[in-house]
């Protein structure tokens, strides 16, 4: 496995996205995805899957050490003493005594960003996380972020797959020692038939949505694909064997002037 540097934080490169994943399918996809070699998995309190996710490290019998778990507060929490409890909830939900990585899910104007970000540093210093970041933060967020933060952010958490161009907030994170993880990697799915991706696949062996996600590692960026299937969880995690040359990089990267943005919602901010 290889892994994104942050600011004191190693993340493994590739994770489980559990987003949609409930009850014991959860438990299950999270126990047979460590077995294959993954070390990261992603959850969130708002998935309501947190227990499971727990149920499905222990289930998996890989050293706790070993696993890379982030959480995520929603943003009714962002008071600083709902903070703190809320952090202590997802830590009951997963029978953890350390979260790995705890984020800010999305920006909320509606609570002065330095008291969250103060509160958020402060269940860090607790021992709560060893690791603290945002998610769907803006250039603008992260810089504000940043300057008010006690403690040092590790990422952005934001959509990120060949549809999509970020360069502007990937360019921000390494500006503050942050990684870009990207959700939504394979765009949901629909990298699936993408042409382009398959006829560079051809020339390694591999699917579409291994070119997609090697594309992503080979940019320093952390993916946390989901699946629902067994047998893609070893297909999303067997990037490592094979290197896209530049022109490759070049050609998927240009796909990015499509700027389909898959997740939004009205609370979003004004992206860049
Ligand atoms: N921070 C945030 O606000 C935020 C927002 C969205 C997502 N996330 C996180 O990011 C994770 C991933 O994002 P996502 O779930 O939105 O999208 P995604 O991982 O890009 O796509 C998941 C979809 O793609 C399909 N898929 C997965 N691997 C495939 C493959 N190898 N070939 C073909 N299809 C494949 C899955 O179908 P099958 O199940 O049938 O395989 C599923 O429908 C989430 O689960 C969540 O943990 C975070």
């Amino acid at each position: 496995m290889q892994f994104v540097e942050a600011n004191g934080a190693k993340i493994p490169a590739v994770g489980l996205g559990t987003w949609e994943l409930r009850g014991r399918s959860c438990a299950r996809l999270v126990e047979q995805a460590l077995k294959l070699g993954y070390r990261h998995i992603d959850t969130a309190q708002a998935y309501e899957n947190e227990r499971e996710v727990g149920d499905g490290l222990r289930a998996s019998r890989v050293r706790r050490d070993e696993v890379f778990v982030t959480t995520k507060v929603w943003t009714t929490h962002f008071a600083p003493n709902d903070l703190e409890r809320s952090a202590k909830d997802s830590l009951t939900k997963l029978r953890l005594s350390e979260i790995d990585l705890l984020l800010l899910h999305w920006p909320n104007p509606h609570v002065p960003l330095q008291e969250t970000l103060g509160a958020l540093a402060q269940v860090k210093k607790l021992g709560m996380c060893r690791h603290i970041g945002v998610s769907n933060f803006t250039v603008a967020l992260i810089e504000e972020a940043v300057a008010a933060c006690p403690e040092p952010l590790v990422c952005d958490q934001v959509e990120y797959h060949p549809y999509l161009d970020q360069t502007k907030v990937k360019d921000a994170c390494a500006r503050q020692g942050m990684a870009l993880v990207a959700y939504s990697p394979v765009a949901k799915g629909r990298i699936k038939n993408d042409r382009t991706l398959a006829q560079i696949g051809q020339a390694h062996g591999k699917t579409a949505a291994q070119v997609c996600l090697r594309w992503l590692v080979q940019q320093n960026v952390a993916a946390i694909p989901r699946t629902s299937r067994i047998e893609r969880l070893s297909e999303n995690i067997d990037i490592f064997d094979f290197v896209l040359s530049e022109e490759e990089m070049r050609q998927i990267s240009l796909m990015g002037s499509a700027k389909v943005r898959l997740t939004d919602f009205g609370f979003a901010p004004k992206w860049d």
